[in-house]
């Protein structure tokens, strides 16, 4: 959590930016996951938590943009609450601790925002993903809760995420915190995944050791060596010596910003020459799309020259043929590649989607495209400093995708699906590392985490 100063000036900003009305903003609660006093792991709404800094459930904030009031909305701790669960701070304490300008019962917000209502003032909200929060403001607003994306403010959504997608140098120290976690999660896996070791002992190796850093996972781990299915939350395979494991997995620091890294790890500890060759050519995108994150580039462009590296070398191999350009263009690519180069990273993994994805990838400058794989690409603007964004290209071979295009004929002019046929088996090599653009380039996040296919083979046969 950060000093009340950053609240008080994010919210300062916020506010100048909408001008006028009140500004809602509705926390997460506890969600059962099969009974009330079971409940799934606390989650915090993003944007609460960037405003108003409390990560725990049952709060709602209500900021004046006009006079500048900032009214937290909780309950103090109930005895019971103070025997199950321990000591709390007052609400009150709460609020000063983010610099609010006071506090009140969660009961109280209803009658606030209708009176509100009633005086013609404009209630600004942001988009509500969860079932439990679409109905407590769909009464607080006094609709019904099929209404309520009626009432998402355009202007919020807007200045919100124009806020968070530029990191400041705090929050870059608290994302180099994330990586730390995310680093020692990936040291561990690579140290466990043998051969005979399950990918379940894998997996649990590496949540484990974002517990044992003071983390917690960013999302589910991504472990399996059908790194060709590209987020695979399944373990349930033994690993032999010739398998590759794509290991997908992020941590959290406590103050809830994310890492996301991945690495594929050659189960034995050599990559045979088919593997080969496929993770030097995944690498050499990565490489070269770091290279070419500056500002003012558009992401767009540098994952299509990312998909050019790959569709060359798919072409050196013969699986691919006719013209590399040509090929990108027409998205035949993309039967190896159905995903997008990156996507932007904060205290979302994918930051911010949850407010409008097409407008935190792409902006009012770009209209996101339909073509079968670029139509994943999540981040397509142009790039601004403070940006932090994931740079994380793949090769799949996806056996139940190369059937069906083979039996539609799909881009037969780009692909040989003959000499695919026994590639078919390979399974995916991903690579994924984490980057903040700078002035005039970037700066990739966190200590190295071996990459290299030298390095990573040594690690893996120690
Ligand atoms: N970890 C999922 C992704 O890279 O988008
Ligand atoms: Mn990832
Ligand atoms: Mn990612």
């Amino acid at each position: 959590m950060f000093e009340a100063s950053t609240y008080i000036e994010r919210r300062r900003q916020l506010r100048d930016r909408i001008g006028s009305g009140v500004i809602l903003f509705v926390g997460n609660d506890l969600t059962p996951m099969n009974y009330a006093d079971n409940p799934y792991p606390f989650w915090q709404d993003r944007s609460f938590l960037y405003y108003w800094g409390l990560d725990e459930p049952g709060l709602a904030g209500l900021l004046d943009a006009d006079s500048g009031e900032a009214i937290l909305f909780g309950h103090d701790p109930t005895i019971d609450e103070v025997v199950w669960t321990g000591p709390q701070p007052s609400l009150a304490s709460k609020a000063e601790r983010i610099g609010a300008s006071g506090s009140a019962p969660i009961e109280e917000i209803s009658g606030r925002i209708r009176a509100l209502n009633a005086a013609g003032q404009k209630i600004h909200q942001l988009p509500l993903y969860r079932a439990a929060s679409r109905i407590a403001v769909a009464g607080w607003l006094g609709i019904p809760v099929g209404e309520i994306d009626t009432t998402i403010s355009r202007p919020f959504v807007e200045a919100v995420v124009d806020q968070r997608i530029i990191k400041t140098a705090e929050e870059i120290d608290e994302t180099e915190q994330a990586m730390a976690i995310t680093r020692a999660m990936h040291l561990e896996g690579m140290r466990v995944a043998r051969p005979g070791v399950a990918e379940w002992e894998v997996a649990g190796a590496v949540e484990g050791m974002a517990l044992r850093h003071g983390g917690r996972l960013s999302f589910p781990i991504i472990c399996s060596k059908h790194g060709e299915t590209l987020h695979n939350h399944h373990y349930p395979n033994i690993l032999s010596a010739g398998d590759i494991v794509v290991l997908d997995t992020g941590g959290v620091a406590p103050s809830g910003y994310a890492g996301d890294i991945t690495r594929t790890l050659p189960i034995g500890g050599r990559f045979d020459e088919r593997q080969s060759v496929i993770y030097e050519l995944v690498l050499e995108a990565e490489i070269r799309s770091i290279e070419a994150v500056r500002p003012g580039v558009r992401y767009l462009d540098v994952h299509l020259a990312a998909c050019r590296i790959l569709a060359d070398g798919l072409t050196d191999l013969g699986i691919m043929k006719g013209d590399p350009d040509e090929a990108v263009a027409a998205g035949a690519h993309a039967l190896f590649m159905p995903h997008g180069l990156g996507h932007m990273m904060g205290l979302d993994m994918h930051d911010g989607e949850g407010l409008d994805e097409n407008y935190v990838g792409y902006g009012t400058e770009l209209e996101r495209s339909s073509q079968f794989g670029l139509a994943s690409l999540r981040l397509g603007r142009s790039l601004q400093p403070g940006f932090v964004l994931t740079v994380e290209p793949g090769l799949y071979f996806i056996p139940a995708l190369i059937d069906r295009w083979q039996a539609d004929g799909v881009h037969e002019s780009f692909i040989d699906y003959d000499v695919l046929d026994s590639w078919r088996d390979f399974g995916g090599v991903r690579i994924e590392d984490d980057v903040v653009v700078t002035a005039d380039g970037n700066r990739v996040l966190g200590e190295p985490i071996p990459r290299s296919l030298e390095d990573v083979e040594a690690l893996l046969s120690e």
